[in-house]
């Protein structure tokens, strides 16, 4: 029998992916259009690439608990659209996840520095392509963002109209 709920692994995953994703969204975007003060400005660009880097193993981790513990069976959509539509979103949203961290990684002109902690080494240097997945990363981010804005806005409408979506993702 399908289960009722994502399980405590899978909701554990999905609200603390959820958690860097929109700060380093909201925070990414603040620091590209704000003239924020120079080491403030750093600061957070140093902290999120580390948050972000330590995100892909967690976002690996996710993929492999996704296909060995099953979600449950869709149980708000009547219509085989709707049905389409919230999986399709979801695989969307596992997508552009991907291809913001990669292009991310792959953008880097500097070695990848983990909190103080440790360094990866920067993974290209010619320019050309520093210069490409730069702006694979700028596009890839801003289809992220609309896709976590339609996501959040559609679990907000079934919430509205009493379909207990977020009891499902509970912890
Ligand atoms: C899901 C994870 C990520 C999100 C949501 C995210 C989001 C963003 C956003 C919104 C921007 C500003 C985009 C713009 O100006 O158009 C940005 C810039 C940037 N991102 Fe990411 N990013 C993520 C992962 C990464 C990773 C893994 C790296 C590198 C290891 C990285 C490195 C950068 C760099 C170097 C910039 C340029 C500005 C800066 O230095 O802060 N990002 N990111
Ligand atoms: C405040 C923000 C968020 C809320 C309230 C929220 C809520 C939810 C809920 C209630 C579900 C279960 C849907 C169902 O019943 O099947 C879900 C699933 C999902 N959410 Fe979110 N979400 C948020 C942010 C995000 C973000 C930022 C991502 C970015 C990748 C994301 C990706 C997913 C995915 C891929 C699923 C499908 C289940 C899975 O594979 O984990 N969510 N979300």
């Amino acid at each position: 029998m399908s289960p009722t709920r994502y399980s405590r692994p899978r909701a554990l995953l999905h609200w603390s992916s959820a958690l860097v994703i929109l700060w380093a969204s909201l925070s990414g975007y603040a620091n590209a259009a704000w003239p924020l003060p120079g080491p403030i400005a750093r600061g957070i660009s140093q902290f999120n690439v580390a948050l972000t880097t330590l995100l892909i193993p967690v976002f690996l981790l996710r993929i492999a608990c996704a296909l060995a513990q099953p979600g449950p069976d869709d149980g708000v959509h009547a219509g085989a659209l709707g049905r389409f539509l919230a999986r399709a979103g979801h695989l969307a949203l596992y997508v552009a996840t991907a291809a913001v961290l990669l292009s991310g990684v792959l953008m880097m002109d500097r070695p990848i520095d983990l909190f103080g902690q440790a360094s990866l080494p920067q993974p290209l240097a010619e320019p050309v392509l520093l210069d490409f997945f730069n702006s694979v990363h700028h596009h890839a981010c801003l289809v992220l963002a609309l896709l976590v804005g339609g996501h959040v806005g559609a679990v907000l409408i079934h919430q509205w109209h009493g379909h207990r979506v977020l009891a499902r993702m509970k912890p």
